[in-house]
């Protein structure tokens, strides 16, 4: 498995690349099902979480190229033929956002088995508002073998209020509602930038959406959708993360290629933590780490409140301010694993519940620390950058489901930070899927 070897102390000078969103080029690569002709998406990250859905998509008869390198990083979907209409345990349990494909599937196929995803590192996760919100739009669900198994002849419209807002749910059901017969009205939905992009792609293909990063959508369904080409939007959690690395390590950061727009929470929060940031143009922010950083408490929200994708990052700056620093996770209900570490690691961290209280500012000294999800691995790359001495962060594997090629941008802005371990590990595997595009 491989590790990262980082050795702290160095500001970070230069500019910093942001890819694109995994989180909507996972929705969107499932919306291509929704379609027989070929849809185009670009700006997709070289991450392992898109090779799994590739996987995925491919299991399920689909003709998926996946491109990187020179050209733009773009995936190309044909999913005309669709001959089994399954997303296997195998695959479901690497990777959750698996259960996206359930409403694309009913909808265009009429029937859907997806494996129950089961819990996972930061909580729960069931994916009960989706079901019930396919239901009322006709479909008919029954579970058995540890799989779900939806059925619809035709979905139609419905009125759906969502009991407590849900990212995916709102995608799910966005798209099953593009092919239903009549409109779709939900209610209490995400407003998140992804849901947005989405949207965008769907009405590309054809879709009738209204309300798109408003809390009510509503979707009048159309008979067929048809392919389009696309631009994944830039991943606002990886700028995040880079611009809690600029301001914790005192560096001067240029943060390029971003969607300030996406970032207001983020960005006022550092701010009034004491880190500069201004704007650099259209897409690109500076984050200057000038000056002491000071405490302040956090409550994640869904958006455009204070992401969750970002707590564990922010708890590593908060363990480098002046003062007591409350970081509330108000979204999942096991997203502290990131705690025992960074403690390990030096800083001083007492969790009540679903609030955590950090006391800064700590020295960090370096630690054989283990990732154990995708934003708590981020969280301790922050916490090593700024520690004393060589880090040995163990699991890696989780970083590579979200960071494209994180190392190498971070090493490009002065970072001492390598991988070691073995060829064939998890961080070499999407080199063995990359597929050249001409
Ligand atoms: N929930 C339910 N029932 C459902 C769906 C959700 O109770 O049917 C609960 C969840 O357990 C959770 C809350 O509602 O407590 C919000 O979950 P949501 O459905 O919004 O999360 P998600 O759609 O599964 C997406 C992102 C996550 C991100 C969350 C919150 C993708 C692929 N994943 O997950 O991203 O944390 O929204 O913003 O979009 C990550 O990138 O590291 C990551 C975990």
């Amino acid at each position: 498995m491989d590790k990262f070897v980082i050795r702290g102390g160095n500001p970070l000078l230069g500019t910093i690349r942001v890819s694109g969103a995994k989180n909507s080029a996972l929705p969107c690569m499932a919306a291509a099902i929704l379609t027989e002709d070929e849809v185009v998406l670009e700006n997709i990250p070289q991450v392992r979480d898109i090779a799994t859905e590739r996987e995925l998509l491919v299991s399920m008869g689909a003709e998926v190229e996946l491109g990187y390198g020179r050209a733009q990083h773009r995936t190309t979907i044909n999913c005309r033929v669709l001959s089994d209409p399954t997303a296997k345990y195998e695959i479901v349990k690497t990777m959750r956002a698996s259960s996206l494909v359930l409403g694309p599937l009913v909808a265009r196929c009429g029937l859907a088995r997806v494996a129950q995803p089961g819990g996972c590192a930061i909580g729960d996760r069931p994916i009960d508002l989706h079901l019930k919100g396919l239901e009322r739009m006709g479909a008919s669900i029954v579970q058995e073998h540890g799989y779900l198994e939806a059925r619809a002849g035709k979905l139609h419209g419905a009125h759906i209020v969502f009991d407590r807002i849900t990212v995916t749910g709102t995608e799910d059901l966005m798209m099953a509602a593009t092919l239903a017969e009549g409109e779709t009205i939900m209610e209490n939905c995400a407003r998140e930038p992804e849901v947005v992009d989405l949207a965008h792609l769907l009405s590309a293909m054809g879709a009738r959406i209204a309300g798109a990063g408003e809390t009510t959508i509503r979707v009048q369904g159309v008979d067929k959708l048809h392919g389009a080409r696309h631009r994944i939007i830039p991943d606002r959690i990886e700028a995040g993360t880079f611009l809690v690395a600029g301001a914790i390590t005192g560096g001067d950061l240029v943060v390029a290629n971003c969607q300030p727009a996406h970032l207001s929470a983020i960005v006022s929060k550092l701010q009034a933590s004491g880190a500069r940031i201004s704007a650099l143009g259209p897409d690109s922010l500076r984050v200057r780490g000038e000056g002491a950083l000071t405490s302040n408490d956090v409550s994640t929200e869904e958006y455009p409140g204070f992401p969750t994708d970002m707590q564990a990052q922010y708890m590593a700056l908060a363990t480098q301010a002046e003062g007591a620093s409350t970081v509330t996770e108000n979204i999942f209900e096991n997203r502290f694993m990131h705690v025992g570490e960074l403690v390990r690691m030096g800083a001083s961290i007492k969790v009540d519940g679903r609030t955590a209280t950090v006391r800064g500012k700590t020295p960090l000294s370096s630690a054989a620390v283990m990732c154990s999800d995708l934003r708590a691995s981020a969280s301790l790359v922050l916490a090593a950058l700024v520690a004393d001495g060589e880090s040995i962060l163990d699991r890696v594997y989780h970083m590579d489901r979200g960071y494209e090629r994180i190392e190498e941008k971070l090493r490009g802005v002065g970072a001492q930070i390598r991988r070691i371990g073995d060829m064939f590990g998890a961080g070499r595997r999407e080199a063995a899927l990359e597929v050249p595009v001409p």
